[in-house]
């Protein structure tokens, strides 16, 4: 008798069949016609090819890269959902944002309320947090008694009366994308451009704004780390979302660092409502700025920079976005005191990471410091893992700063985990040398619309 286990058998013959034949050939270098992609997702998510088969087709796609109409046909497929979003009813032009995601990254809590205080109304899809980057559903979680999923019906209300939505995007709205995603996840087929482009452009089809700012990072924690790669990623989206008839413009963004001061659910949210009172912390205000603008100026061509800044730095000075933030909040389920920086969770334990020399900080590597957080239960571990609201760290200082040996770099924030082993990574993500370094910027390049 064979000791050797046998895959279980594909539940629909001819469309394994029909999946196995198209990875023969898009191995050997043809292209698929755009039927054969949509019915390669159809069948999958109708659950008629095992997640094997499907593996091998993502990572076949993954090492042989797709043409442009390969692509179109992917994001096409991605979309294809009884389930449609009519925003047609909203008053205003509408913009939708989408990051490809990083460490200490909470533009989202930020950017959504001022652009729609300015006046220009929002509708944000978002997700969770996988792995060390963080996820603004996880964060919004954090507040109590705010609905993050939305029904759609809700939705339109909503945005016509404050001017903005943040909620989950159920995998309905994109089911192609929602079931491939989760097997990519865990097959080391998300870091193909192609895929990521199919991925975010289906998403953001979906909802069909009428103007899209793409946030692609660039640097360490980065989903492309490589400055070149990151660029053609962008272009990639750039030009498929103008093939669904999107108006887009892009930022390409610094995360060799950690975005903001704060990692972590809670502290995020402290420290996206500190911006929205004004706050302007380096790295993470230059790069809401820039968004803002952009966004503004997707729906408005004629808005110069200059007009674009005068209105987002008001409405930040008036207090207009903060309360646009929490009316918002409110709206959705949370009561407006949850919002006090005393109800929100809080972790009840803290350990200090203090410089081990005098000198420049050269480097701080925003996956350890991801790491260190998944470590202490901010960050999630598989899909429905527990998560900590209140843990985290706080970082004081940035790269390019002056620090003396002894010098807090980082606060821990716990109440469980391995704590020693999280406060070790923190402190190895810090690089001092004896040299000063520039801050890198926080915006490397924007691609106008
Ligand atoms: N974010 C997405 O939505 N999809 C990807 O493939 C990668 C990041």
């Amino acid at each position: 008798m064979s000791t050797t286990a046998s895959p279980r058998e594909p539940k629909d013959l001819a469309a394994s069949v029909r999946v196995l034949d198209a990875i023969n050939r898009k191995r050997a270098g043809t292209a698929l016609a755009a039927d054969e992609i949509a019915g390669i997702v159809a069948d999958f998510v109708a659950g008629s090819i095992p997640d094997y088969q499907m593996s091998a087709w993502l990572a076949t796609v993954a090492c042989q890269g797709l043409s442009t109409d390969e692509l179109t046909a992917l994001t096409r497929a991605y979309t294809a959902s009884p389930r449609q979003l009519d925003l047609s009813r909203i008053d205003g032009a509408v913009i939708d944002k989408h990051s490809t995601g990083g460490v200490g990254d909470t533009t989202t809590l930020i950017v959504v309320p001022i652009v729609a205080a300015c006046g220009a109304p929002v509708v944000k899809m978002t997700g969770r947090a996988l792995g060390y980057a963080g996820g603004t559903l996880d964060k919004l979680e954090s507040i109590k008694g705010l609905r993050v999923y939305l029904p759609t019906d809700e939705i339109v209300p909503m945005v016509n009366s404050i001017g903005m939505v943040i909620t989950g995007q159920g995998a309905d709205l994109t089911p192609g994308d929602g079931a491939t995603y989760a097997l990519r996840d865990v097959t080391a087929t998300v870091e193909s451009i192609p895929l990521i482009a199919a991925s975010i452009i289906s998403k953001k089809v979906a909802v069909r704004a009428d103007g899209l700012v793409l946030d692609v990072k660039t640097g360490a924690g980065a989903l492309i780390p490589d400055r070149d790669r990151a660029v053609q990623l962008t272009e990639t989206m750039l030009d498929l979302a103008r093939a669904f008839g999107l108006s887009a413009s892009a930022v390409l963004s610094d995360m060799s660092q950690p975005l903001g001061p704060s990692v972590g659910n809670a502290l995020e949210i402290r420290q996206a409502l500190a911006e929205l009172r004004g706050r302007r912390s380096p790295g993470l205000w230059d790069l809401c700025a820039a968004i803002c603008r952009l966004m503004l100026q997707s729906v408005d061509s004629g808005l110069t920079d200059e007009q674009a800044m005068t209105r987002i730095n008001r409405v930040v000075d008036d207090g207009s976005a903060y309360e646009t933030f929490v009316r918002w909040a409110v709206a959705q389920g949370a009561a407006a005191a949850a919002l006090e920086a005393e109800e929100l969770p809080t972790a009840s334990r803290r350990q200090l990471v203090k410089a081990a020399e005098s000198g420049w900080i050269t480097r701080i590597d925003p996956r350890t410091v991801g790491q260190a957080t998944m470590l202490v239960g901010a960050g999630r571990l598989t899909h429905d893992g527990p998560l900590d609201y209140g843990a985290g760290v706080l970082l004081q200082h940035r790269v390019g700063d002056r620090v003396a040996k002894g010098d807090v770099l980082a606060e821990l924030h716990y109440d469980r985990g391995d704590a020693d082993a999280a406060r070790q990574l923190v402190e190895s993500a810090f690089h001092i040398g004896d040299q000063h370094v520039t801050a890198p910027p926080a915006v490397h390049q924007i691609f106008e619309a």
